[in-house]
């Protein structure tokens, strides 16, 4: 019997550096893609599968994200003064229950081993999820809801994957595959942003884990990696050598919003999907484009 995933780890101390200048002030997962912050599309991804607390590791500069999953007393006021209980209902919705949500702070950017240790102790000594709030996934089936029922198969460790062009392995973390199975994927190694041509395969690991609490003894070592930085994949690989670890290919479009083209892309690809704005975004879309 494996322990069901409840918790979730979410990174959000970055400086989003590669979406500045407009995240020198606002974090970047708080960016909006459509009509909610980047953290939104996370955070439902992750109660669709089943996540029930949510730890942020955040860092200087990163208290709007508590803020926005609180109420605001002011505009909810104002919004039920003027009976715009749409709006209100929307903003509500986006609301944990109280106590839902922990925050850590990281302290140092040290690197992703560094933030994921630094939920340790909120964690404790059960499997957990650790989501980048980078990559909006999106899919039929929830991207960490497909990591999850896979895990009620094969328990231990899992890491979402999917190809990359050979060129761009450096920017990921890259499995080494031993067998494939559907999408479940068996793994004999994975190393932290190869060269390409020391990439052992073009299969990159996107942000979504679920891991054993074994990895955290193994991150306490705060050992240093590819660019200086205390290595998450560093730890993962180690602990492979001692529980089942698989890969996922998962069955979704990723979008990379912490980079500019790819944060366009997340806007146009889902206010196309939306039922309420798809028809207007595309004709404002081919106006755009003559
Ligand atoms: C991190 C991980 C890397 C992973 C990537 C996915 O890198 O270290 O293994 O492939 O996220 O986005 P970062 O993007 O923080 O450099």
């Amino acid at each position: 019997m494996t322990k069901p995933i409840r918790k979730a780890v979410l990174p959000v101390a970055g400086l989003g550096t590669r979406v500045l200048p407009g995240t020198k002030m606002v974090p970047k997962e708080l960016l909006n893609v459509v009509d909610r912050p980047i953290l939104a599309y996370t955070v439902a991804e992750a109660r669709a599968a089943g996540i029930e607390h949510f730890v942020f590791v955040t860092g200087r500069g990163k208290q709007a994200i508590e803020d926005y999953f609180d109420h605001h007393v002011e505009l909810e006021a104002q919004l039920a003064a003027k009976g715009k209980t749409g709006q209100l209902d929307e903003l509500l919705a986006e609301l944990p229950r109280p106590g839902e949500m922990s925050f850590v702070r990281q302290m140092q950017p040290l690197g992703l081993g560094h933030a994921v240790w630094c939920a340790r102790d909120v964690v404790g000594d059960e499997p957990f999820a650790v989501l980048l709030p980078d990559d909006i996934v999106d899919g039929e089936t929830s991207c960490l809801k497909q990591l999850v029922d896979a895990f009620g198969q094969t328990g231990g460790n899992l890491v979402a994957v999917e190809e990359v062009p050979h060129q761009e392995t450096r920017k990921y973390g890259v499995i080494d595959p031993a067998g494939r199975d559907g999408r479940l994927i068996s793994m004999k190694g994975m190393v932290e942003k190869p060269s390409p041509d020391q990439a052992p395969s073009n299969l990159a690991i996107i942000g979504r884990y679920i891991l054993q609490p074994e990895i955290f003894d193994l991150l306490s070592a705060q050992e240093k990696g590819a660019g200086g930085e205390i290595q998450l994949t560093d730890s993962m690989a180690k602990l492979m050598t001692r529980q089942p670890f698989h890969a996922y290919a998962y069955d979704g479009v990723r979008y990379d919003c912490g980079d500019k083209i790819g944060l366009l892309r997340a806007n146009v690809a889902l206010a196309l999907k939306r039922p309420d704005l798809g028809a207007a975004a595309r004709r404002a879309i081919e106006d755009l484009l003559g």
